[in-house]
């Protein structure tokens, strides 16, 4: 894995359990750091009862500046790893990565920082929020990295669009899978999470229950948990996805109502369920479904005997037409290839970063390509934020987290909220994409000067 895993190869033979970068997009500056801070005896799964984040865990700790960990990386003859990690960061305007490494475990900890302006001032241990993904060893580091950086970038915009006071960040997990009575491997990453001040909730790769086990061992600084007060994220974002469709078709065909539209749902898991469900009482309109999992999509039509549901094979999605497309599964699946064989009148789903981009520029630039074949589609973080609220309300109001403030809010940021987003780039002449970026870009990168037509 020398070659995949550069990093994970490196902090192993450095005996690292640290390795920071950070990057500030105003002056271009970047600084790296490294350290040696527990030995690798650490009983993780005693974290919080016997030690915390704050403890001093090694013998004899070890810290390097910024030129020591360059020589690391030109020792190694891996500098074309650094100068492509610091180029997504430029190109992101990401604040940078914190990893963390138990090498006796094999699980490496990457904390993915976009921005934390909306955070600093919120007089709460947490100043960033964004999910907790895992992804297995099989996948190259690089990849692992590449995602994380594009859902942190994707966080900073949500939680803005959300109205909620906190940056945004992405927790990726580069592991084998973790049961969850690891309590090695889970009081690792609770340990890591703590010290790196965001709250998160459970994304693809975690189930709701990890963040059970972790309220009932490590932390609060996760939510979404089955025994939480407003159980898993996947339903609530589901319902913000839903209104935002039915707000799409009402600005596209001028109803709402979607009986009658055939809608294609890629992904049944915990969001792309529940709003097929919606979608069937709802709106009865004619489902396509499509999933690698086939024991979902058979649990999906034994719940709904009646309903007009026809299950597309994975390979066949985007070659398979409908007036509303909505993907729920991995993110990066359009890119410039794929925009001219695509047969919808409408995208909006809940998967992150549907489209293979790695700046907003890039976005920008194929959601143009989207609008000039026809198709209306909006950056999903503009939408499937309803989970991140649900994290929102959860995090600040523990047990006292209401649902029906929760749903009063979903309802005027991803039904009201995108209705006005879709009218308002129309009548200036932009994509929706454009325009939501144009809108909250200046509260995450105040510096920069907003465009005229946005200062109103
Ligand atoms: P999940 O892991 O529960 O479900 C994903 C589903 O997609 C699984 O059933 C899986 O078998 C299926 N799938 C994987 N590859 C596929 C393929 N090639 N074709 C068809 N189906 C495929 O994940 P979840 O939580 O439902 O999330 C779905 C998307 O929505 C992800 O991109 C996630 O980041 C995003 N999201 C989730 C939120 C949440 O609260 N759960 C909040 C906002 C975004
Ligand atoms: N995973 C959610 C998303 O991708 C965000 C989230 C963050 C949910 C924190 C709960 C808590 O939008």
């Amino acid at each position: 894995m020398k070659k995949t895993h550069p990093i994970r190869e490196l902090m192993n033979e450095e005996g690292l359990t640290s390795l920071s970068v950070s990057h500030d997009w105003r002056t271009g500056r970047v600084c790296w750091r490294a350290g040696y801070e527990w030995d690798g005896s650490m009983p993780w799964s005693a974290y919080q009862k016997t030690f915390t984040f704050e403890s001093c865990l090694a013998e004899s700790p070890r810290f390097y500046g910024h030129e020591a960990v360059l020589e690391m990386f030109r020792a190694r003859g891996i500098e074309p790893v650094r100068e492509k990690i610091e180029e997504l960061l430029k190109a992101g305007r990401h604040q940078g990565i914190d990893f963390y490494r138990e090498s006796s475990l094999d699980i490496t900890f990457m904390n993915n920082m976009h921005a934390n302006i909306l955070g600093i001032k919120n007089g709460r241990h947490a100043i960033r929020a964004g999910g907790i993904r895992r992804h297995p060893l099989s996948d190259p580091e690089l990849e692992v990295i590449v995602d994380g950086l594009n859902l942190a970038r994707a966080m900073s915009f949500k939680n803005a669009a959300a109205e909620i006071p906190f940056g945004g960040c992405k927790c990726t997990v580069h592991s084998e899978e973790i049961p969850l009575t690891d309590l090695a491997r889970l009081g690792f990453l609770a340990y890591c999470l703590d010290r790196s001040r965001f709250f998160t909730g459970p994304d693809m790769g975690f189930l709701p229950e990890l963040s059970d086990v972790f309220h009932d061992h490590f932390t609060d600084n996760i939510t979404g948990g089955k025994k939480g007060p407003l159980g898993p994220t996947g339903t609530p974002t589901a319902y913000g996805v839903y209104l935002a469709i039915k707000a799409a078709a009402e600005f596209r065909y001028g109803d709402a109502h979607l009986r009658g539209k055939k809608v294609l749902v890629q992904g049944l898991g915990a969001v792309g369920f529940p709003l097929t469900e919606l979608l069937i009482k709802k709106e009865r309109c004619s489902l396509m479904v499509s999933d690698v999992d086939e024991t979902v999509v058979k649990r999906l039509l034994d719940a709904f005997p009646e309903a007009d549901i026809t299950v597309v094979s994975p390979e066949a999605v985007l070659d398979t037409p409908a007036e509303i497309f909505a993907p729920c599964a991995m993110g990066g699946i359009i890119s410039e290839a794929e925009i001219p064989r695509l047969q919808y009148d409408i995208i909006f789903g809940s998967a992150n970063n549907v489209l293979a981009a790695h700046s907003q520029e890039e976005e920008i630039a194929l959601a143009k390509r989207l609008a000039a074949r026809g198709i209306l589609y909006q950056v999903e973080w503009v939408h499937n934020i309803a989970g991140v609220m649900a994290g929102y309300e959860e995090y600040t109001r523990g047990k006292e987290a209401d649902r029906k403030r929760l749903y009063a809010h979903i309802e005027r940021v991803c039904g009201e909220g995108v209705l006005r987003n879709l009218k308002e780039a129309g009548r200036l002449g932009m994509t929706p994409t454009e325009y939501a970026y144009r809108k909250i870009e200046s509260r995450i990168y105040p510096d920069l000067t907003p465009s005229p037509e946005m200062v109103r």
